[in-house]
């Protein structure tokens, strides 16, 4: 195997800059609140900060709808705010990471403006344009991914255009090499200011199929899925290649690539020494109760079984080719301790629990902001507390299946991406020290006890746990297990333990943790003569896991 490279060997923190710290009192957080806390992500010893979106936006979609590629939006702050953000977090060993949307833009981009002006400007062919079919309506029927038709009329070009996710977002023509050159000179662009890689967005709907045709009605809207009908068309990867070789090859950076339902057998094309990207980040394992696609109100139990499996199929994935970006947050999930454990089990175990396994798989752990203090779920009173703008076109989803309004916004409040982007929990002050504003989004009202101040006091504390844990992975002897390790599933049947052993050179750590919220015996022999590494229990008991207990053990030698 060839040496880990600097990305292998550290973990990323992600930010959700429009709620991680505000220093003007705007209410909204900003670049020199991330320059600001670069102490407390060295302590916690991350490599990497991957920003969600920053650049100039309306803010539709909170940032994911871009009208200029190559500068700040001024609500956080100057392309100096950012070169100083870069030079500090280097100094730090932190490295700057930034998210390319490039499977569309905002409507207000210049692009798009001059776009639908006429069907003949240079830039005409630019996005995804068709006329409508002979009685008026849309090419297609297709839905968007926040709800709705993928297809808005356009006066001016009387003309439909194509948008995977809001009206705002209107898909970018691939085809059109102006188009690709123009986002590879964006991404230079970053490369030369110095940003540790990239991180990028719905990849996977970039190559549009030759040609478009109705898909099967799978909702009471009457509209297809736009996913199954353009996710992963044949083609892609001649983009991808194209991509990695006018942008990424050459420089020490890491790409991760946020791409749903790539094959096994493509795989190798996507990520490796011959793939077109560093990592893949891949949602079985956060997709557990949708499994027919992201419609909120249709969900399912799950058995732990399915995510077990879920994780180990990963794991094998890339135990030869690539490497596995290990995530169970990001700004579009539910907070992982309100999702993976049962109600009512203690959430400091629970959240421990949850960071044993991200930090001892095989990969790049990926830290979402919050996670590493163990914050959960809130609930907005009203729709309309809700920003996130999928949340509202989920609540119509719901109303059309014929849920009532206050089913549909208990399944909102349970399911929104707002329950991961309320304001960064730093101290017992008001709005936890977020901001001396009005907050752009309420604060999680349990953050006297689950914020930075009130858990550096406390010896037992989930962001004390979290350090541990880094050094464990890390900087400690069983570190080469961890990072190098092969990934091996242990007692893959049982529903209520998740077991995995890392083995190095005769060498070998076990994870268990137990996912309920009782009790569990396992065969003994398990651990026999095994070490504890790390728990969130004090001793450990051999044969004995108690309710979302957690265990790395070390084995050597004949045992392994
Ligand atoms: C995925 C991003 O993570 C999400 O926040 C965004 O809404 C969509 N892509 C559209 O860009």
């Amino acid at each position: 195997m060839e040496p880990l490279k600097w990305w292998q060997k550290t973990a990323v923190y992600q930010i959700y800059p429009r709620s991680f710290q505000d220093t003007t009192g705007s209410g909204e957080g900003d670049i020199q609140g991330i320059t600001q806390h670069l102490d407390y992500l060295a302590k916690l010893g991350v490599g990497a900060v991957w920003l969600t979106p920053i650049y100039p936006s309306p803010m539709v979609d909170n940032g994911y709808d871009i009208s200029d590629y190559t500068s700040i939006d001024g609500r956080y702050g100057t392309i100096e705010d950012m070169d100083t953000l870069i030079a500090e977090g280097k100094k730090r060993n932190i490295r700057v990471v930034m998210d390319l949307v490039y499977n569309h833009t905002s409507d207000q981009h210049a692009w798009f403006r001059e776009s639908k002006a006429s069907r003949t400007n240079a830039k005409a062919d630019w996005y995804i344009w068709r006329d409508a079919k002979e009685d008026g309506s849309a090419p297609t029927n297709w839905r968007s991914i926040f709800g709705g038709p993928a297809w808005t009329w356009c006066e001016e070009r009387q003309q439909y255009y194509l948008h995977t996710f809001a009206k705002e977002q209107p898909d970018l023509n691939w085809e059109n090499p102006d188009v690709r050159q123009a986002l590879y000179d964006a991404a230079n662009f970053w490369i030369a200011k110095g940003v540790g890689g990239f991180r990028i967005d719905a990849i996977v709907y970039i190559k549009k199929p030759a040609v478009f045709t109705d898909g099967p009605v799978d909702g009471a809207d009457g509209l297809s899925s736009i996913h199954k009908m353009i996710a992963n068309t044949p083609g892609i990867l001649d983009f991808l290649h194209e991509f990695r070789r006018k942008v990424f090859d050459g420089h020490d950076i890491f790409t991760v690539a946020e791409a749903n339902g790539v094959t096994p057998a493509d795989l190798p094309h996507w990520v490796g020494q011959d793939g077109a990207f560093s990592m893949l980040f891949e949602f079985s394992h956060v997709n557990l109760e949708f499994p027919e696609g992201e419609i909120w109100c249709r969900t399912y139990d799950w058995p732990l079984t399915k995510l077990k499996r879920a994780l180990t199929d990963s794991q094998k994935a890339t135990a030869e080719n690539g490497w596995y970006p290990i995530f169970f947050e990001n700004h579009d999930q539910i907070r992982s301790v309100s999702r993976y454990f049962p109600a009512g089990t203690d959430r400091k175990k629970a959240a421990k629990a949850m960071a044993t396994v991200l930090f001892t798989l095989r990969g790049t752990p990926f830290v979402y902001e919050g996670e590493e203090l163990g914050l959960a779920n809130t609930a907005f009173p009203s729709l309309d507390d809700y920003n996130d703008i999928s949340t509202h076109g989920q609540y119509q989803i719901a109303l059309d299946e014929g849920y009532l309004p206050a089913e549909a916004l208990r399944i909102v409040q349970a399911h929104s991406r707002d329950n991961a982007r309320t304001p960064m929990q730093w101290s017992t002050a008001p709005q936890a020290g977020f901001t001396d504003g009005t907050p752009w989004l309420p604060v999680h009202g349990d953050y006297a006890d689950w914020c930075v101040e009130t858990e550096e006091k406390d010896p037992d504390s989930v962001l004390r746990y979290y350090r541990q844990l880094e050094k464990l992975r890390f900087q400690s002897d069983a570190s080469p297990i961890l990072l190098a390790g092969r990934y091996d599933e242990l007692l893959a049947e049982d529903e209520e333990i998740y077991a995995f052993k890392r083995t190095l050179d005769g060498q070998a750590t076990i994870t268990l943790v137990n996912f309920t919220n009782k009790n569990v015996d396992y065969t003994a022999y398990l651990t026999q003569g095994a070490a504890v590494l790390l728990g969130n229990y004090d001793d450990p008991q051999p044969g004995r896991l108690r309710p979302a207990e957690a265990v790395v053990y070390r084995i050597g030698g004949e045992s392994c």
